[in-house]
Formats: structure tokens, sequence, C-alpha cells
């Protein structure tokens, strides 16, 4: 394994959950005067680097946002494309994955996506349930606020069946009834192209997250960029609000 002296696996500063706002394929494409989907298909490309980079790295949790639930307010023709690519891949890597070790979940509205697609997801999760190297999640038509009203949702549902009074609402409650309740909440945030928000990316989960933004597009992101930002986490001193 080629990596850094200060970033070795079992070292504790190794993350133990990566999360990755994968931006700016548009834009990597629109450099090279090609159509937005060409930026897609090579972002593929570096999410395989961010699979490996994170298991060579003993990184145990990677989560990746694919595609928001605002995304769906893009071109047809675009949604489209993405679909597609989300069908080859994962068919495409159901084997690679388990060969590394790698269980795959989703979060996310999956039911807003075509219906040979939510079945390659079931596939994909029943495929690859029995690994535990990896925890790869991939947020798909997934939006953050959405997901907290989900679980103000449930919540009401158990009051209201008599489960729990209202007092009993806490801080714990509210994330065990999100859909990342089995995850921890992540260390470090990644987001690639140079933009500096979250776009409704776990919001609740990164309450004490550290932020790393790069200016690599995210087709050209490559180990070493994880590496990079592996490095930056490690230098930050994080203090929960204490001194
Ligand atoms: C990220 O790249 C991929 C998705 C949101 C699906 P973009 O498509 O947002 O690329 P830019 O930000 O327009 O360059
Ligand atoms: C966030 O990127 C969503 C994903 C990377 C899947 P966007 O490109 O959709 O975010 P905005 O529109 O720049 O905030
Ligand atoms: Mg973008």
């Amino acid at each position: 394994m080629e990596v850094l002296p200060s970033v070795t696996s079992g070292d504790s500063q190794i993350p133990e959950h990566v999360a990755i706002i994968m931006d700016g394929n548009g834009r990597w494409a629109t450099k090279r005067s090609l159509k937005r989907l060409r930026g897609h298909e090579q972002g593929a490309e570096a999410v395989r680097e961010a699979v490996k980079g994170c298991g060579e790295l003993g990184i145990r949790y990677l989560t990746i946002f694919a595609f928001s639930s605002e995304n769906w307010s893009r071109p047809v023709e675009e949604i489209n494309h993405l679909m597609g690519l989300f069908r080859f891949f994962f068919q495409k890597e159901v084997k690679a994955l388990c060969e590394a070790g790698v269980k795959v979940k989703f979060i996310g509205d999956i039911r807003r996506l075509p219906g040979d697609i939510q079945e390659l997801i079931e596939d994909l999760k029943e495929r690859t349930k029995d690994n535990s190297k990896l925890i790869l999640t991939i947020a798909l038509s997934y939006g953050s606020q959405a997901e907290i009203a989900g679980s103000m949702r449930r919540i009401a549902d158990k009051i209201k069946a008599g489960e729990i009074a209202p007092e009993d609402i806490d801080e714990i409650m509210v994330a065990r009834h999100l859909e990342t309740a089995d995850l921890p909440d992540p260390d470090l945030l990644i987001r690639t192209s140079g933009e500096q928000r979250l776009s409704n990316f776990l919001l609740w989960q990164c309450a004490y997250t550290e932020f790393v933004f790069l200016d690599v597009l995210w087709p050209d992101f490559r180990k070493e960029d994880l590496i990079g930002a592996v490095e930056e986490f490690g230098s930050r001193n994080r203090r929960y609000g204490a001194v």
C-alpha cells in the first residue's frame, strides 16, 4: 500500500466515516467541449478510485452523494443518462465490490427511480449484505430535509399509537429514525468542484463533521486527493464544543 507515513491504517488520524459530495462532472465535460453526459461517465471511474482508496486506508464507512432529490429538476435527457449509468454500474460492479468486501447500502427516495433500477438495488444489497470490510452507502434521490421530515413522521406515528410520549423525543431518537440510523456520523466530508455548500446532504449528521473542499472536479478525483483530504483531517482539532 502506497500511502504517506502519517496516514496509515489503524492510525487514529484515519476517519471512520468519510462522506463525499461528488460534484463537477458537468464542468469537467464543458471544459473539454463535451456534453455534460460525458462528465458523468468519467465520474464512475472516480467512484472506483474512492472505494479502493477507502479500503486501502482502512476507512470503514464511505457515503457518496450520487443524485439529489433536487437533481430530478434537471433536463430529462441528463436524468435518463444518469439512470443508464446507475443501471450499468450496479450490474457491472457487483463482482468487484464483493471481492473487495464492500457492503452496499442506499439512502434516499428509491421509489422515485425506474422499477428495474429498484430491482438492481435490491439485488446489489442482497448480494453484498454479508460483506463488512467497507460499508458503502449510496445516496440516490436523496435529500436531507426530506429525510429529517420522514424521521419526524415516524416518531409522530409512534406517539399516535401510544408507544412513546412527546417528552421522549431527543436527539438520539431523531437520529434513530433517520435512514442513517445504523451509521456513525461522518468524520470527514469532502466536496469536489470548489463549491462550498452542503446542497441538502446529511444536514443532521454533519453537526460535527470536518469539511474539506477540493478544487478538483469529480472525474479527476484520484486516490491522492483522498489521501490529501485525510491528511488535512488529521491536522484538525475536533473540540465538539469543549475546550
Ligand atoms: C455532480 O456533477 C453529479 C450530479 C449532481 C449527478 P454535476 O452534474 O453537478 O456537475 P456540475 O456541478 O454541473 O459541474
Ligand atoms: C450536489 O451537487 C448533488 C450531488 C453531487 C449528487 P449539485 O450540483 O446538485 O449541487 P448544487 O446545485 O451545485 O448546489
Ligand atoms: Mg454540480
